[in-house]
């Protein structure tokens, strides 16, 4: 047997479905905030990263996927994605496009050849956002609330938004000074790598894997202290957007974040579910002015996030968050014997075509293993064929849960599945929603409505909005 590679992930079974509702979530979110999917390669020139994410980051000079290919190019695997979209932005010369800010998001995977450990990976996926284009301190508090609007839709109670500020290139130049100075009389306490860090790019010394149980490290000066009068009014600004946005954080003054390009805004969401462990960061990022220029583009500014579904999905799960996954098949078509099975074959062709959960079955069981495997896959109907029924264009059906039966015209068959499935929706909305809010958790304590009162998310037609304004429960 060979097995997958070490930090490796398959996906399958109840996370896959998992994994695809919060994907689900995501795309809808977006839509609503009107921003973009933009899709990068995979692999890219690797000087992109070492340019873009910083030479003296753990990230390149440990972590990423190099290669040389057949054309003796050097390719890196992407370790994260705000380099390739920024490069995107440059080479398809979007800064050109009057719409400015361009707004986009992503959704892929990663490769960071790291130590695995339960929610550290070699190869991840994230959800991102990129905007290109403005400097206005709100679109950083709008940056920040989409991860948190989008763990509140998932249902997610227990996180901590922590901010931080690195100021304008002055401020950070000062920082750096300073921590030259502090670190300098003690570098034989801390690694070898860290005493490489002090001269050529002091700040990664405080995100050192290393030496971060290290006092030297936790009583190391902040960036707060240096931030110019500029920087600190803009940090100011931002914050008061989040409470206008009704965001709960906690200025971190410790959050420096491990990649080169950061300025002004940096951010983390932290998972407070117990049991997560310590890599319970499940979405980091920050405004990254500058990071155009130095990949050959205009001067532009730049914020992002980047989330890890993984520990999303981790973070569910410990909360025990009953995600609304539609488990069920709507119509499961059986056949006494293989005369009727070609009759099957089309019948289940023409359900799926109209719109219908369909499937029926393929090892030839007998028709008593049938009902079986029915509720096996949840079905709520299943259609019996036999030859005298079928030579009268009728068939036989069968309600899974009240066990009713009826013969029912193929003309009608249609008709018939709409209107009892529709009923069924109704009964598993009001039997999911516990809460109001969309959020699916039995314990919720917010007490948000959908004015009409109706809780059926995108399908209801009142043209109210749910008071959280995600109207969104369903899906
Ligand atoms: P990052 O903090 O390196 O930032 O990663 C963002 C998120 O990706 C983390 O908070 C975590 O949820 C997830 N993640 C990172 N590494 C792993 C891993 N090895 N296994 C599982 N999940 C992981 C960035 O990547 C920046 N590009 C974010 C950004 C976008 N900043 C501005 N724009």
């Amino acid at each position: 047997m060979i097995s997958k590679q070490k930090g490796c992930v398959d996906l399958y079974g109840t996370t896959a479905k998992k994994w695809q509702y919060v994907n689900k979530v995501i795309d809808s979110l977006m839509e609503k905030y009107n921003y973009t999917f933009a899709r990068t390669p995979i692999f890219e020139a690797s000087e992109l990263f070492h340019r873009g994410v910083g030479e003296t980051t753990d990230i390149v000079t440990k972590e990423t996927y190099d290669f040389v290919d057949r054309g003796e190019r050097n390719v890196t695997l992407r370790p994260e994605g705000t380099a390739g979209i920024v490069r995107s932005y440059i080479e398809n010369k979007m800064y050109g496009d009057p719409n400015q800010p361009v707004k986009l998001y992503y959704n892929g995977t990663m490769y960071r050849y790291e130590r695995p450990q339960s929610g550290r990976d070699r190869e991840f996926t994230q959800f991102g956002v990129e905007v290109l284009g403005s400097d206005d301190p709100l679109i950083d508090a709008e940056v920040i609330s989409i991860p948190v609007m989008l763990l509140k839709m998932l249902g997610l109670n227990g996180v901590k938004v922590k901010i931080n500020s690195l100021g304008d290139r002055e401020s950070r130049d000062n920082y750096r000074k300073a921590l030259i100075d502090y670190f300098k009389p003690h570098i034989k306490d801390l690694c070898e790598d860290c005493n490489e860090r002090l001269n050529k790019n002091p700040l990664r010394i405080l995100d050192c894997k290393v030496d971060k149980d290290n006092k030297l490290l936790k009583d190391a000066p902040t960036t707060l202290d240096y931030l110019n009068k500029e920087s600190k009014e803009r940090f100011d600004k931002v914050k008061e957007y989040l409470d206008e946005l009704e965001i709960d954080y906690e200025v971190d003054p410790k959050i420096v974040r491990g990649l080169d390009y950061y300025n002004h805004t940096v951010f983390e969401i932290e998972a407070s579910v117990e049991g997560f462990g310590s890599n319970n960061v499940l979405a980091g990022g920050g405004r990254y002015n500058g990071l155009v220029e130095a990949l050959g583009g205009p001067e532009t500014s730049g914020i992002g996030f980047a989330c890890g579904i993984g520990r999303i999905v981790q973070a569910l799960d410990l909360e025990e968050v009953k995600l609304p996954i539609n488990d069920s098949l709507e119509v499961f078509v059986m056949y006494v014997s293989d005369t009727e099975k070609k009759y099957a074959a089309s019948l289940v062709n023409y359900l799926r075509a109209n719109g219908f959960k369909t499937d029926t079955e393929y090892t030839s069981r007998a028709l008593k293993a049938q009902f079986k495997q029915a509720d096996r896959l949840n079905a709520k109907y299943l259609i019996i064929l036999n030859d005298e029924d079928l030579k009268n264009d009728e068939v036989k059906i069968k309600n899974n849960k009240t066990k009713e039966e009826e013969l029912v015209s193929v003309d009608y068959l249609l008709y018939f599945l709409d209107e009892h499935l529709s009923d069924e929706e109704l009964e598993d909305i009001e039997g999911l929603h516990e809460c109001s809010c969309g959020c699916h958790k039995d314990n919720c304590e917010c007490d948000d409505d959908c004015d009409c009162g109706c809780h059926d998310g995108e399908e209801c037609t009142c043209g109210d909005d749910c008071d959280c304004g995600c109207h969104e429960k369903e899906e």
